[in-house]
């Protein structure tokens, strides 16, 4: 078993820290499952390290305060290439002529999290306890959410503990990021349950790791990028005296993830020329930065510059420009979605941020437009963040310009097709009630071509316009009716590009069973959930069969989600859909996962000596049917399996109305599970 964990944590290094995988993720994913059947079968031998622990136990109730070891600082800002160079000044005059030479990081848009290593057997340290900055002196303890984020290793080996001369005990300090693309998903997620989208990565990845649910945390994909390193000291911990250049390469042997931007510059024009490179790459580095700092690195130096009350003198932040424009809005239109969503968008005065103009921004809502107190004709901040969406952040207060006095009143009727519309008990939107809105099918036939989902190139607005127009289609299944000559016709479309859609469109039916369920728009169902789904049924008939528990089978599918398809299925409008799709010879199948999950999610105690299978036999055949085994009845047990002289464990089962097998009962579900 240490093997395997020894092997799966250089993979996971591998995978999570350099982006350089050895092996295919099914050979990990063979690795990890044999380490768990042996750790089920031997749960005394489970140790808190081990691979398969990152998602462990979680904080009952919110979580506790813990003090730092060590003040948390922020750090001072300089906006120009002369306040840099004024700092740099300072810096050699107190340095007292000694030389200077900074350690230039990137600035990661992040929150900083303080990470405890304490001694661990056989002379290596182990993963403590996982800190936010909090106030800066105290901060959460979110340890179990921090476990989750693979990028953060739970053990460090005494090996390198001792090349490193460095003690069992440290602390490792540094961001917590959530990448662009996890932030993209996040949005997607949020947006098809009826949520505000998240405002930028930083705030998702604040919320993330205050999260409850480390499970959840688990599936958000937290980074955590190191960079700094404290030693037990007088001051009880304090920044290793190698200095910070060498701190990072130890970090990165330590097998955390450093950034590999980094370097040594001396000088200003040094200093100013990594700014621009880090600028040019921004968009390209699949995180946010907000700027690049610089810290002295010679440890000594450091000590003898010393700190202000808030900040080290030794190290400043270099912020880049906001981008953000101030504009004025014009107008206020409203757009009807696919599923009838009402969402208003500032019509702006257009306006060039950073190498984009940008002349309309998302107002999301109407709580949103309330609580900005938007006036139309009102000056505003708009940001493009994060996303590629611009929105607009805050209204000007400025007398030199006069804020506007026309107040925006929702619509209450749809702008597409004047039905009225409604905001459901509790939701924050307004959904237009015409099952057959213009703006709906327009909306449907768009998602069903977009690259995610069905993938059909060409199907843009332009086209579905004109489509809608002439007649040729009233649903997305009207789509796979479509003739060349049909499509010929259109404007601007001559036979090479009809074809070309044409082909797209057929090529389509091939999506499979999971872009199908997204296509199909049943909400909350995203590209992961539909993913889920596909892999868990394997067929459309199969998910359309089921109720609501079987659904709540598939991985991430609970209550909500299940009743969303239940509803959805229950319409005969949406049964005819999917079977105009199967008739016109869409693929709705898809490749059931390969492990047995016929009974996954359950968990199984046995307890006494059963008749005729010994205990080991029996947790096998549970464990090959995808159900787990341990030692303690709970609560949360599925079902307690008891044999002669079964004890304890079997009075703690009807205590708790766990419901009790005899071996005849558990062959039973065996075979009903085929
Ligand atoms: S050094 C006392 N290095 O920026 C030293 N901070 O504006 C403070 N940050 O609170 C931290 N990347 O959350 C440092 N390479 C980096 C950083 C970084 C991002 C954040 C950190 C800090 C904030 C200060």
């Amino acid at each position: 078993m240490e093997e395997l964990r020894a092997e799966l944590r250089r993979h996971e290094h591998l995978y999570y820290v350099l982006d350089a995988p050895e092996i295919s993720d099914a050979s990990y994913d063979a690795l990890m499952n044999e380490l768990k059947r042996l750790e089920t079968a031997h749960p005394e031998l489970v140790t808190p390290d081990s691979p398969t622990q990152r998602v462990g136990g979680k904080p009952a109730e919110g979580f506790k305060k813990a003090q730092h070891s060590r003040p948390m600082l922020s750090l001072d800002n300089a906006y120009s290439a002369e306040e840099l160079a004024d700092w740099d000044r300072r810096v050699r005059e107190l340095a007292g002529g000694l030389p200077v030479d900074y350690m230039a990081e990137l600035k990661m848009d992040g929150l900083s999290v303080a990470l405890r290593y304490e001694p661990a057997d056989g002379g290596g340290s182990r993963l403590a306890a996982g800190l936010t900055r909090g106030d800066g002196q105290t901060g959460e303890d979110v340890t179990s959410n921090i476990r989750t984020i693979r990028s953060v290793p739970l053990t460090v080996p005494a090996t390198v503990l001792k090349k490193l001369e460095l003690p069992q005990a440290f602390e490792v300090r540094g961001e917590a990021v959530m990448p662009a693309a996890a932030f993209a998903r996040l949005n997607e997620e949020r947006e098809q349950q009826g949520l505000p989208p998240a405002v930028n990565p930083r705030n998702a990845a604040a919320g993330t790791l205050r999260t409850l649910e480390p499970g959840i945390v688990a599936t958000r994909r937290l980074d955590f990028y190191a960079y700094f390193l404290l030693v037990d000291g007088p001051g009880g911990g304090d920044y290793w005296p190698r200095g910070q250049h060498a701190t990072l390469d130890a970090l990165a042997a330590m097998g955390f993830r450093v950034n590999r931007h980094r370097k040594l510059v001396a000088t200003v024009e040094e200093m100013t020329a990594f700014i621009g490179r880090a600028e040019a790459e921004r968009d390209k580095l699949g995180y946010e930065i907000d700027g690049v700092v610089f810290k002295v690195d010679a440890h000594g130096t450091q000590q003898r510059l010393g700190y202000t009350g808030r900040a080290p003198r030794w190290a400043i932040a270099y912020k880049f420009t906001a981008r953000s424009g101030v504009t004025q809005v014009h107008a206020i239109t409203v757009q009807v979605g696919r599923t009838g969503k009402l969402t208003p968008v500032a019509e702006l005065e257009p306006v060039f941020i950073g190498g984009t103009t940008v002349s309309r921004a998302t107002l999301h809502n109407a709580d949103f437009i309330e609580r900005l107190g938007l006036k139309l004709g009102d000056w505003v901040k708009v940001e493009r963040g994060g996303d590629v969406i611009p929105k607009v952040v805050e209204v000007i207060e400025d007398a030199e310009r006069p804020r506007g006095k026309l107040h925006f009143s929702f619509p209450s009727q749809c702008p597409e097709c004047h039905a009225q519309v409604v905001r459901a008990e509790g939701e924050v939107d307004f959904r237009c009630v015409n099952a057959d809105c213009p703006a709906k099918l327009r909306e449907s036939l768009l998602h069903f071509g977009r690259r995610e989902v069905m993938n059909i190139e060409g199907l843009g607005d332009a086209v579905v316009q004109q489509l809608l127009e002439r007649g040729l289609v009233h649903g997305v299944a009207d789509l796979y009716k479509l003739t060349v000559e049909e499509l010929t016709g259109l404007e601007r479309f001559a036979e090479k590009s009809a074809t070309a859609l044409a082909e797209q469109i057929d090529q389509s039916k091939q999506a499979g069973l999971a872009r199908v369920l997204m296509g199909l728009g049943i909400r909350f169902v995203g590209e992961r959930t539909a993913e889920l789904l596909a892999q868990e049924f394997g067929s459309m008939d199969a998910l359309m069969a089921a109720k609501a528990e079987e659904l709540e089978r598939a991985e991430e599918v609970g209550p909500r989600i299940s009743q969303a398809i239940l509803e959805f299925f229950a319409q005969e409008k949406n049964r005819a859909l999917v079977e105009h799709l199967r008739a016109a010879g869409v693929d709705m199948t898809a490749e059931k996962r390969q492990r047995s999950t016929q009974l996954a999610g359950l968990t199984f105690v046995l307890t006494g000596t059963l008749p005729t299978m010994t205990r080991d036999q029996a947790e096998a055949m549970i464990e090959a049917a995808g159900g787990k085994t341990t030692g303690s009845v709970s609560k949360k047990t599925s079902y307690v399996v008891a044999g002669a002289e079964a004890g304890s464990k079997l009075e703690k089962a009807q205590k708790l109305q766990v419901p009790v097998l005899d071996e005849d009962g558990l062959r039973k579900l065996l075979e009903e599970a085929g």
